[in-house]
């Protein structure tokens, strides 16, 4: 039975890759992102061919960042791909110019807060200002929220503060950052469990290398599955 909490990451380079990897996950999983890495091997055409073939729900994390004209004509362009979640950067101009280009669209817009790959270090050295990273990114978070963002995508170690903010009620958390019980955490920095991601307020959880990499991914999703807590 498939469970559309988890979101599975399919970061192989290609077309070919990702329906392979996503048949052999098969009906165990609704949800699938597509990313940067997958741009120029196809990745539009496999958000396509998943959702009008297969059935799937489709996010596609771009990560857009640009002035307010090009997001808008960006955002415009994307949503006549049938798609369900899109990211782009919290920044509240940018999140207001995919509001207006997603119009009349059922698409969610997620804005990026502080990727779950850095650290306060990591924020130095990008001259971000001073502060608590968890402040930082709750702060980007209610700015994005306020703007009209659809939802946002935090690490799990921020899902409980978002999820009581004001700006968050009806909107939706999902998190990156999830490594079961016993995996690898690889670059990312700021992770939780699948339970304690959902328990924290995330309507859903992305998880990538944890199935992707594993020799069965579709024993991987059982085992993340069997993690999340009943509804
Ligand atoms: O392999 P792993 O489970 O770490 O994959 C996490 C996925 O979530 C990657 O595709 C990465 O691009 C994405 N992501 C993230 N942090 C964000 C937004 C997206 O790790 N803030």
């Amino acid at each position: 039975m498939s469970d559309d909490r988890l979101i599975v990451a399919l970061d192989v380079p290609n077309i070919v890759q990702g329906l392979e990897l996503a048949n052999r996950i098969g009906d165990a999983v609704n949800f699938y992102k597509i990313g940067l890495g997958m741009l120029t091997g196809g990745g539009l055409a496999l958000a396509n061919e998943l959702k009008q073939e297969h059935g799937k729900r489709i996010f596609l994390d771009m990560k857009l960042f640009d002035i307010g004209a090009t997001i808008e004509a960006a955002v415009r362009g994307l949503a006549q791909y049938d798609l369900d979640f899109l990211t782009v950067q919290g920044d509240p101009h940018v999140v207001r110019a995919a509001q207006e280009g997603k119009r009349g669209t059922g698409l969610k817009i997620l804005a990026v807060t502080i990727l779950t790959s850095l650290d306060r270090s990591d924020l130095d050295a990008n001259l971000i200002k001073p502060g608590d990273i968890h402040d930082i990114t709750l702060e980007r978070a209610a700015l994005a929220l306020a703007a009209g963002a659809d939802g946002v995508i935090a690490s799990p170690q921020e899902a409980a503060l978002i999820r009581a903010l004001p700006e968050a009620a009806g909107k939706l958390i999902v998190t990156p950052g999830i490594r079961p019980l016993g995996s690898a955490a690889g670059d990312q920095k700021r992770i939780a469990t699948p339970a304690q991601a959902i328990a924290d307020g995330a309507d859903h959880i992305v998880v990538g290398r944890p199935i992707w990499q594993h020799a069965d991914p579709a024993t991987a999703v059982r085992a993340v599955l069997r993690e999340l807590p009943i509804v």
